[in-house]
């Protein structure tokens, strides 16, 4: 089989919560994995440019590019062996995104449903206002064009994903298509979706909802920084039931349920199923199974956080081995990225 190129981007959001190390981040460390087998070739990004088209604050998007790379690390990406650094530092990006801005045509945007859904929000809360003070902006519009840039620009072929992104990776695809078609030349591949199994982490506060950064309670997510005192306290505060035994059955007991996920997922061994017989087993006839349930997670999240919290504490600590990273991956990506850009220019005439 052919070698695969592959390329995912994350948003530069600070600390990661458990969700998005097991929705996502966990995911790029087995991507690595098994490029180390078959020689596959990998670009990570944490991607700075994105998050300019909504408002920043510029100093904590600052301090939180920095901890997304130290959280790469700490989690066990290793940039020898694959491409990690920040979009950011690699003007080709923009550079790509404006050309390909240029045979990006409107009405393919306009259809993207992640524009049509924040465009139906903010003009609903803005109805009485004119669109532009709405708080949308070019930037925002075009951000799918800037991900394609992302993608076309390391030439990669297959790009991990989530359902959500679906319709972005095919505009990537059209875009690579349309270029090859307009400048007679089979430039970019066109990426594949590698679609990875989903392990959604629901708000350990309301279970009806993802953990998300965004809640206001920092009680409904676990940070991969978090003490295991505080881990302790997060995991007791959960919202379960006061049914006698433990069931897997996400309809009914979302909380119990979302809770034998986090423990499936984290140990491989056993399905959220088999930790249910697992925990009513060991809660035997005097009960109280769900206090056995809340020990085994606080155990088993401990386990997991307390050496990728070490290894972060161990990065903040030596800011000079964190910017020689950052360098080695700007470098990396910027040797791929000059070449491509030369025979992208070449080609479009400039
Ligand atoms: P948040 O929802 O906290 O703002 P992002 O939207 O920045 O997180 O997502 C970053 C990555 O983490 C994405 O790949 C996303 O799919 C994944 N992710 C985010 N929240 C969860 C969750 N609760 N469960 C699983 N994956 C998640
Ligand atoms: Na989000």
């Amino acid at each position: 089989e052919k070698r695969k190129t592959i390329f995912s981007g994350i948003q530069p959001t600070g600390i990661p919560h458990l969700g998005n190390y097991l929705g996502a981040l966990q995911n790029w460390v087995n991507l690595q994995n098994d490029a180390d087998r078959n020689g596959d070739e990998l670009f990570f990004s944490i991607v700075g440019l994105h998050a300019l088209t909504v408002p920043n604050d510029p100093k904590k998007l600052f301090i939180e590019r920095r901890e997304m790379m130290a959280a790469l690390l700490a989690v066990g990406i290793d940039p020898n062996k694959v491409t990690l650094f920040h979009q950011d530092q690699v003007p080709e990006h923009t550079e790509l995104a404006w050309i390909l801005n240029c045979i990006t045509p409107f009405g393919k945007l306009n259809r993207m449903t992640t524009w049509k859904s924040k465009l139906a929000t903010l003009r609903y809360r803005g109805s009485e206002q004119g669109i532009d003070e709405t708080g949308l902006c070019l930037g925002l519009f075009a951000y799918p064009v800037l991900q394609a840039a992302d993608i076309l620009l390391y030439r990669a072929t297959h790009v991990p994903i989530g359902e959500d992104q679906v319709q972005h990776l095919e505009l990537s695809r059209d875009l690579a298509d349309l270029f090859n078609k307009t400048y007679k030349k089979r430039q970019f591949p066109l990426p594949q979706h590698i679609i990875t199994p989903t392990k959604r982490v629901l708000s350990l506060r309301n279970p009806k909802q993802k953990m998300s950064k965004s809640s206001p309670d920092v009680n409904s997510r676990v940070l991969l920084t978090d003490s295991d005192d505080v881990i302790k306290g997060k995991i007791k505060r959960a919202i379960t039931d006061t049914e006698p035994t433990i069931s897997f059955d996400p309809k009914v007991r979302p909380g119990v349920s979302n809770l034998l996920s986090i423990l499936s997922a984290l140990d491989t061994i056993r399905s959220p199923q088999e930790w249910a017989d697992e925990l009513n087993q060991r809660a035997g006839a005097e009960g109280g199974a769900g206090r056995i349930l809340k020990e085994a997670v606080t155990d088993t999240v401990i386990s997991a956080i307390r050496p990728i919290r070490e290894e972060y504490q161990r990065l903040q600590k030596d800011p000079g081995h964190l910017l020689a990273m950052e360098q080695l991956g700007k470098e990396k990506a910027q040797e791929r990225a000059a070449k491509i850009m030369h025979q992208v220019r070449r080609l479009v005439g400039l």
